[in-house]
């Protein structure tokens, strides 16, 4: 019988049973990120007793070909070592169904065999889990042919909870991802769809809120009177690599700032939720966060963004390639593998605090990092002791990869003299709570299967996000668009993104 008293973090609270339907199945999504996280997930026993995923694609596959590549997958993308005895019994659960997008009758046979891989003893209901792991062009028909086959339940009345589980790219622009909003909403409520954004499933993330709410210290602190800007950094040492198909046709505005950097920033600078516990206030609040971001006006894009691509040069010790020269990069390509931009939030807390983001493949390390320049302290009564100019008060929090938060004071060194240095308050996780944290896709799949919507992005909160970035993507369209610098692989852009912070006599940090 369960203890009613054992509270806190060694209880484990399962979701309800669950069968997971991952479409595209023999993807690099699947293979990478999901089943290893569903391996790690069972191996933490974190998943229900009433567990099955099944794997559906277009090529014939027995269950037991498609086990054997998981194990391979798992081999090698799981965060831990896999045990076999653990495989053996995890393995069991999974299962293979070739189902073509576009075919009714395929969804008919999907029902019947998720019908009887969930039958059990005691006749309980699972509820059905879709992930799509393929690409958005299939979003709307897949949707729909679910719903065709009865495999989509009305939440009120349904007898098991179906939802969908969406990958980005959701969208290309804002008139698309309205479409794709749609088109979803004709068979699935907007209470039924998770779209994912990885970055809400990193341990450090969802920190921020913690961090911001659960201390008394920062969040009267946490405005335009005390803080002097912001900046937000998502960089990373790869190129586009194998994906530079995809990649080239998007731009790092659209795979990063358009979803993880704005995610970041949202949660950074919303006011209190009126609960943590409930997914509609968090979200209310970061819809009003990206509702308030003043929007650019097409004319001032060129003042107020940088964007550049990567020529030739070395990374960490490694030569690379120019974008340019990339398999699979369009000759004479425009896509942006760097930008740098100026955001600014016109409401009662952070008007007059620029927001500095940038974000780029290529760049001399992979290290995501928000950083809040507090006001300088006055230093009159410094004068004349041999303190040149007081420092900001800087705190750090770095997403990745050492994840942790830093906190940049001024004290006095030892001795005789009054002299005034920086010096570093440090939190790591590492050193603070002795484990790992797990990969976001764990906590994600967690959600979903307990119905949290919290980390998942709703509807309108995509929509605001394309519609700020809006007219970036018309100026760079335009017949004279703004320059497209090029800097060296290795180097964190070009000299002009640095130009975008002179003039308030801002630096960007070091990273
Ligand atoms: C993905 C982008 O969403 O995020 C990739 O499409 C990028 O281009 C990746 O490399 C970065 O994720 P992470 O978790 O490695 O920072």
């Amino acid at each position: 019988m369960e203890n009613p008293f054992a509270e806190g973090e060694n209880r484990i609270i399962r979701p309800p049973s669950t069968a997971l339907v991952i479409f595209g199945a023999s993807g690099d999504l699947t293979q990478r990120k999901l089943v290893p996280a569903l391996y790690n997930l069972a191996h933490d026993q974190y998943l229900p007793s009433g567990f099955v995923v099944v794997g559906v694609a277009r090529s014939k596959l027995s269950d037991e070909q498609f086990r054997t590549n998981l194990y391979e997958a798992v081999k090698k993308f799981s965060r831990r070592p896999i045990d076999e005895a653990m495989w053996a019994e995890f393995s069991k659960k999974i299962f293979y169904e070739p189902v073509d997008a576009g075919i009714p009758d395929d969804f008919a046979r999907l029902r019947r065999r998720l019908e009887s891989l969930t039958q059990n003893a005691n006749a309980e209901v699972f509820n059905y889990l879709y992930y799509l792991a393929v690409s958005p062009n299939f979003f709307g028909q897949i949707a729909s042919n679910l719903k065709g086959a009865g495999l989509v339940e009305s939440v009120q009345h349904g007898a098991r909870r179906t939802s969908l589980i969406i990958e980005k790219p959701f969208g290309h622009d804002l008139g698309s991802a309205r479409e794709l909003n749609t088109t979803i909403r004709d068979s699935f409520a907007e209470q039924q769809i998770y779209r994912i954004d990885h970055y809400l499933g990193k341990e450090t993330v969802q920190n921020i809120l913690v961090f911001r709410f659960a201390n008394g210290i920062f969040e009267p602190l946490w405005n335009h009177k005390y803080i002097d800007h912001i900046q937000i950094a998502v960089a990373e040492n790869i190129g586009v690599g194998s994906r530079a198909g995809y990649f080239d046709k998007a731009g790092i505005l659209r795979d990063i700032v358009q979803n993880h950097l704005l995610q970041i920033l949202s949660l950074l600078c919303i006011e209190p939720p009126i609960s943590l516990s409930d997914a509609g206030s968090i979200r209310d609040e970061k819809v009003k966060v990206l509702r308030s971001m003043r929007r650019m006006k097409v004319e001032e894009v060129a003042a107020k963004t940088v964007r550049a691509h990567y020529s030739a040069g070395a990374v960490e010790g490694e030569k690379a390639k120019g974008y340019l020269e990339e398999d699979g990069v369009a000759k004479g390509s425009t896509t942006e593998t760097f930008v740098a931009m100026k955001l600014e939030i016109d409401n009662w807390r952070w008007a007059g605090v620029p927001i500095y983001v940038r974000a780029g493949k290529r760049l001399p390390k992979r290290i995501t990092q928000i950083t809040v320049y507090f006001k300088k302290a006055p230093d009159a009564m410094f004068r004349g002791r041999q303190v040149l100019e007081l420092e900001q008060n800087v705190l750090n929090i770095q997403v990745q990869p050492n994840e942790g938060i830093s906190l940049k004071i001024s004290s006095k060194p030892p001795g005789p003299r009054l002299r005034v240095r920086p010096v570093v308050m440090d939190f790591n996780y590492d050193h603070s709570f002795g484990v790992a944290s797990a990969e976001a896709y764990e906590r994600l799949l967690l959600d979903a299967m307990k119905g949290d919507q919290t980390l998942f992005i709703r509807d309108d909160e995509i929509e605001q996000a394309w519609e700020l970035l809006a007219p970036v993507f018309e100026a760079w369209d335009s017949s004279s668009p703004p320059r497209l610098y090029s800097h060296e692989a290795g180097t964190w852009g070009p000299s002009a993104a640095a130009d975008l912070l002179r003039p308030q006599g801002h630096r960007w940090a070091r990273l």
